[in-house]
């Protein structure tokens, strides 16, 4: 496991903006963020997904609406992880609870485009991430429905949205990078699909012991068939651990 103490974390927040741009293997902080860095110099595309979540694999309280779970450096490394794609999805849960901006904002970068799953037309018009900034605000529903402002809207047949046709639809729209940000159902779901290349989850020395659980996926069988990705993990300042699953080798 390698640790990054607190200065550590600062000075290479100082060289990421030349991190992201050029590829630097001597950079500590290389090995996680290589394969987004290296997709993007090579055109390919890559489908990563993330979670916060407490020792007891809780990703909010109950009703709990945008409280953070995890640390600054944390929150520095999610926007990192924004800044290197090309779109960032959330359900609408996610939008109805916290209202996030899915901005590039504790880091330096430039805000991808957003996109919420909205199969039934919930989202509030005045969301936080629907504002116009310069990035695309794209909602993927089966309804009928308009923002204004700037947000498209893209129809999918319903009353579910496949996770395959969401990223076929996103290639099309010039996103290969795409950051899956949450929340639980949503990641749930592109994980049962097999649509995500890796997964970052994000564990916070905290026990909650009741709250929102995060990944949940159909009934397991047996352990010896659980998802067993080869992971490598890294401990930030606050000492919350980054897992690093790279979900295309088991
Ligand atoms: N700790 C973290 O990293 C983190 C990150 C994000 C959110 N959260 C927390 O998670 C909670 C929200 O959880 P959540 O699981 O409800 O949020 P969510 O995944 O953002 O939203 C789920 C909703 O999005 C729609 N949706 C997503 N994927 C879909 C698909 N493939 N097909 C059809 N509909 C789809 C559905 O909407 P309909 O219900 O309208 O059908 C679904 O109920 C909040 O408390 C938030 O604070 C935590």
């Amino acid at each position: 496991m390698t640790p990054f103490d607190a200065a550590h974390w600062t000075r290479e927040a100082e060289s990421w903006a030349a991190l992201s741009a050029t590829p630097d293997r001597d950079n500590p902080l290389w090995p996680i963020y290589a394969p987004l860095i290296s997709a993007k110099a090579e055109g390919r595309g890559m489908v990563i997904g993330q979670i916060g979540q407490t020792l007891d694999g809780r990703v909010a309280t109950e009703g709990g609406r945008g409280e953070v779970i995890n640390g600054a450096a944390a929150i520095v490394h999610l926007h990192r992880l924004r800044a290197l794609v090309d779109a960032v999805v959330i359900g609408v849960g996610t939008a109805l609870a916290d209202d996030p901006r899915l901005t590039v904002r504790n880091t330096s970068g430039q805000s991808p485009a957003r996109v919420i799953l909205d199969p039934t037309g919930r989202l509030n018009d005045a969301a936080l991430c629907l504002v116009a900034d310069g990035a695309r605000r794209i909602v993927v529903t089966t309804v009928d429905r308009s923002f204004g402002n700037g947000v498209e809207t893209i129809r999918h047949a319903g009353p579910e949205l496949v996770p395959a046709a969401i990223l076929e639809t996103l290639v099309r729209q010039g996103f290969d990078r795409v950051l899956i940000e949450g929340g639980p159902k949503t990641l749930s779901r592109f994980l049962a699909a097999g649509a995500l290349d890796r997964l970052h989850v994000m564990i916070a020395p905290i026990i909650l012991g009741s709250g929102q659980p995060g990944v949940q996926l159909p009934t397991a069988v047996s352990i010896a068939g659980a998802i067993k990705p080869a992971t490598a993990s890294y401990v930030l300042p606050e000492g919350d651990v980054l897992f690093d699953c790279d979900l295309r080798r088991p």
